[in-house]
């Protein structure tokens, strides 16, 4: 076997439960219960193997992450490893005293969810009154000398206000703005019919973003939509190149989005980070390029985009090695234009109760 570059990235998904219902949300149906969480050791233990494997940042994610009353104790773990963290929350219970004691811990950054705008339209893609609570985390966050980065994730019912989207983030002191157009992953394909744009509405804000560009000192960040591009994307830079996740009961996953491959996922109590991340059957199923089929394994882009997304081939076409139906080359690519034709669902569906899970 090729030697295999270390990872650079690290996704820990600390827990799935989550006081928000977004419809968008990419975490999977079938959510992992609390009951079945690693945990504080456990987390120690799997961020010390991740720094000696060469892991230099990660993202402590979830659902959300300050659910889990242990987080300091899992930033200073990573941090101690050698790690930069970045807390990916919604703000629901971020306090100046939380954010205190996670700082001391060795917390690097925060990047903070935003649904929209107004705080009517946020609180119904969230499923539940929450804005303003995001403005005071994000007040808190100015306050902490953290850079503050904001992730909205953009959709038929948001795209429209990106202007306001943008002079908010601006507004609230953030340094980043990440302006994400929705991937049909998890609970968020439930919702592909409601929250799929119009090619209309991307072309617009496609052109405001660039118009912000310059205008303003936040970095703007345009994640490119799924459907409309006829481009297949890389996903977290190549299957097991660049980054790995790891699930709150300890799987571990090439891509946050593999849960629905046919795949055996490794877990991280069961074999070192180290195996699981050269040699697991998982994470070399569809590194490199040798197993790609053609167009890809002829095509000038496949160490570009290394063929797509390998779940988005496999819920389309039922087998993870075709080349991605995103690509206009892809033998299955008008099923990519089908969907991006369907008509539009008006209601969202939501999930019931994260928060409550198991
Ligand atoms: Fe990418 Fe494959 Fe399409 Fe080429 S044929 S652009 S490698 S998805
Ligand atoms: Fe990573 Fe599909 S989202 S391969």
């Amino acid at each position: 076997m090729a030697a295999v570059n270390p990872p650079w990235a690290m996704l820990a998904e600390l827990t799935h439960a989550c006081p928000l219902r977004c419809p968008y949300c990419s975490n999977p149906t079938e959510l992992t219960a609390r009951s079945r969480e690693l945990d504080t050791a456990a987390w120690v233990r799997i961020f010390a193997e991740a720094g000696a494997l060469g892991v230099r940042h990660a993202h402590l994610s979830g659902g959300e992450p300050l659910l889990r009353r242990d987080l300091p104790e899992l930033v200073a773990a990573a941090s101690g490893a050698g790690i930069y963290t970045q807390l990916v929350t919604s703000g629901l219970g971020l306090t100046g005293r939380r954010l205190a004691g996670l700082t001391a811990a060795g917390l690097r950054s925060v990047q903070l969810s935003v649904q929209a705008a107004d705080a009517a339209t946020s609180d119904r893609i969230a499923g539940r009154r929450s804005f303003d609570a995001k403005r005071e985390a994000a007040a808190v966050i100015r306050a902490s000398g953290l850079p503050l980065g904001l992730n909205v994730v953009l959709h038929r019912h948001n795209l429209d206000a990106i202007d306001a989207i943008i002079a908010l983030g601006v507004d609230w002191g953030a340094e980043r703005i990440e302006l994400a157009n929705t991937q049909f992953y998890g609970w968020g394909l439930t919702n592909r019919r409601a929250l799929l744009p119009t090619r209309d509405q991307l072309t617009r804000a496609r052109e405001r973003v660039e118009h912000w560009r310059g205008r303003t000192r936040a970095e703007l960040i345009w994640v490119v939509p799924d459907h409309f591009e006829g481009v297949a994307k890389p996903c977290m830079g190549g299957w097991g190149a660049v980054s790995l996740t790891v699930a709150p009961d300890g799987r571990v996953l090439p891509c946050p989005a593999a849960y629905g491959l046919p795949l055996e996922l490794p877990h991280a109590l069961e074999h070192p980070l180290s195996w699981i991340w050269s040699e697991s059957p998982a994470f070399n199923a569809y590194r490199g390029t040798d197993w790609m089929p053609e167009p890809c394994a002829g095509c000038p882009r496949k160490e570009i985009d290394f063929g797509g997304c390998r779940c988005q081939a496999h819920a389309l076409t039922g087998d993870a090695a075709r080349t991605d139906p995103a690509c206009s080359l892809a033998p299955d690519h008008r099923l990519i234009t089908a969907l991006a034709t369907e008509p539009a669902a008006e209601e969202f569906v939501y999930r019931a109760h994260a928060d409550r899970i198991g």
